[in-house]
């Protein structure tokens, strides 16, 4: 298995493949609608003719709540415990998340953050960018794995 570090948009792996995929909102750190359709045609370039492609979108715009603060259930194996706590705001499309996690071990605890901005797309902002990669045979499961829905499209055989 080879690991390589690229972004999204722009990567060039050199080869083609049956099967690309984008899963686990990943997609959404392309975080606006002109890099989503270049993250697509990228992967699609990836694909060979007659390759799928199946992306996992992050939460749709109208589905996005503001104002949240949401607790992860905690960790704890008796060395290291651990919990992270999420708040959730907006900007235009982009879904605004900040990351608190408190990590604790031999008495001590310590704070850290990440602050995250993801891109909120519709399924038709989705197909759209399906479309513009040249795919065919586009599917939209509004319910997917984790419901968030699940998004796959073909590479033309010719
Ligand atoms: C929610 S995780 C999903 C990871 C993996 N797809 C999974 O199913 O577990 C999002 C991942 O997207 C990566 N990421 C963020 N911006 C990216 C970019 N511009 N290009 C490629 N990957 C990116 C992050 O590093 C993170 O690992």
């Amino acid at each position: 298995m080879t690991f390589t570090q690229a972004d999204m948009t722009t990567f060039e792996l050199g080869r083609t493949f049956d099967v690309v995929t984008c899963l686990f909102s990943a997609i959404g750190y392309a975080q606006t609608v002109d890099r989503l359709d270049a993250a697509v045609s990228t992967m699609a370039r990836h694909l060979v003719p007659g390759g799928v492609l199946v992306v996992e979108p992050f939460v749709k715009p109208d589905e996005w709540v503001v104002g949240r603060v949401a607790v992860e259930t905690p960790v704890d194996d008796g060395r290291r415990a651990l919990v992270r706590m999420v708040t959730s705001d907006r900007v235009d499309d982009l879904a605004l998340l900040d990351l608190h996690y408190l990590s604790g071990r031999d008495a001590e605890v310590e704070y850290s953050h990440e602050h995250l901005e993801i891109g909120l797309f519709t399924f038709e902002q989705y197909t759209a960018a399906f479309e513009t990669a040249g795919l065919e045979e586009i599917t939209v499961d509004t319910e997917g794995l984790i419901g968030r829905g699940l998004v796959t499209g073909v590479r033309p055989e010719r």
